[in-house]
């Protein structure tokens, strides 16, 4: 099979060529290629495969939401050809039963996904949970997501007890419970709208608090779902000093405000809120900068009788897989902030390199498995919640007019995706 006429980027740069894959590799890459079977790719741009370090497939136990099946065919549509599961799953993925289940289950998946392991026991934030043998199945990223770690103790304990896991990274939702009391940002929208708030210093004290444990353990942390202007500065000035931190930001706290939520529409709830236009430009910064060290969707699937219901009531999340590009061509490279080959790094090469994927984001070259996503960055598409291929339909992306969509991804040198349309 060859993949012709398109635009190949990677971390070394972009140049024109077409790209031969046979029996799962890349075996060629070179001018004027021919096959069998030919994969057109003009327009295009040719990528490792977009890597989401933060979905929420919701199986085991809430498959009215969504399941790996349905999770993972939405992965692939976006253009993503691995993702990192959240444990937020009933039960959590707290022990090397759960994993080995959700590992299981994902063998038939359309793009590789891989469990996290929560951090303590239940998600409950106060017993670790077996992290050294959820290591030993091959679990790197350790979360609580959802919850946050809110003692400073246990969070201490679980790094120091990851420094001795090769790889492991302690990942934390960073919102103080004591603080994060309400539905949305606390802030002007909030007063007017007379919605209780989740101020942004919730946030930045546990980043703050955080920065300080990985300096004093040295145990790497990542921030999930960065979205404070203070967060960006606390992890920037973290950084400057070498404390080992990554941070990561999701497309719709680059892209909405806490005004979105000014028509009750709980569709814009989401945990941590939607800011303010300042969070929005220092989030933008933060991605440009590298202060920010990846983009990730938090996609997160809920059922429309637990959406449909007032905006204090109502789940929060939404959904982010089908739409994360997009929303990156929007409002990243078409808005000035970085070129398109920035923001494939955010999303492919920089976050397999953080969480340890060495089959994917790599360079495309001979001998490299064929994980790749091919990009028409042009085309212009109406999100209609209706079509997407997630079992739950809570994104308030629908209607809207978007730019840059996945074209065809590649599994394993299995074209799981053709011309938008999945293929099994
Ligand atoms: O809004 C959110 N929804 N934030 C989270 O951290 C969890 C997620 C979910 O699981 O629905």
């Amino acid at each position: 099979m060859v993949i012709r006429g398109g635009l190949v980027v990677d971390i070394n740069g972009e140049r024109k060529a077409d790209v031969r894959v046979e029996v799962g590799k890349v075996t060629e890459v070179g001018t004027k290629l021919r096959g069998d079977r030919e994969i057109d790719a003009s327009g295009c741009v040719v990528s490792p495969g977009l890597v989401d370090m933060h979905v929420h497939l919701r199986e085991p136990g809430m498959e009215e939401a969504e399941t790996i099946e349905t999770g993972s065919r939405a992965a692939a549509l976006g253009g993503f050809t691995a993702v990192i599961a959240m444990p937020n799953t009933e039960p959590p993925q707290d022990d090397p039963i759960i994993i080995s289940a959700v590992k299981a289950r994902a063998q038939t998946a359309l793009c590789d996904v891989y469990p996290a392991g929560a951090i303590t026991k239940q998600r409950e934030g106060l017993e670790l949970a077996p992290m050294g043998e959820m290591h030993s199945l091959g679990v790197r990223i350790f979360t609580d997501d959802g919850a946050c770690v809110a003692s400073a103790g246990v969070m201490r304990s679980a790094l120091q007890y990851a420094r001795s896991l090769p790889g492991a990274i302690v990942a934390q939702h960073a919102e103080d419970e004591t603080l994060a009391t309400g539905h949305m940002h606390e802030g002007e929208w909030s007063s007017r709208l007379g919605i209780p708030g989740r101020p942004a210093e919730a946030e930045e004290i546990i980043v703050a608090r955080d920065c300080i444990l990985a300096a004093q353990t040295g145990t790497p942390v990542h921030f999930l779902h960065l979205s404070t202007a203070g967060s960006v500065a606390i992890v920037r000035a973290a950084k400057a000093q070498g404390i080992p931190v990554t941070a990561e930001a999701a497309p719709h706290h680059f892209t909405f405000t806490d005004e979105s939520c000014a028509t009750f529409d709980p569709l814009f709830k989401v945990n941590p809120p939607l800011r303010t236009k300042d969070d929005v430009a220092a989030v933008k910064a933060g991605l440009a900068d590298g202060t920010i060290d990846v983009i990730a969707s938090d996609h997160a699937p809920h059922p429309t009788e637990t959406k449909e219901r007032t905006f204090e009531e109502a789940s929060p999340g939404m959904l982010g897989l089908e739409t994360a590009l997009a929303l990156g061509i929007s409002e990243l490279v078409d808005a000035g902030v970085m070129t398109l080959t920035e923001l494939l790094a955010l999303m492919s090469w920089s976050p397999a390199r953080l969480s340890g994927l060495a089959d994917h984001g790599a360079t495309i070259e001979k001998g490299v498995t064929a994980n790749l996503c091919v990009i028409d960055p042009n085309l212009e598409w109406v999100l209609d919640p209706a079509n997407l291929a997630s079992r739950a339909q809570n994104t308030p992306m629908g209607g809207r007019k978007l730019k840059g969509k996945n074209r065809h991804t590649i599994l394993r040198g299995e074209v799981v995706v053709l011309d938008g349309q999945a293929t099994r």
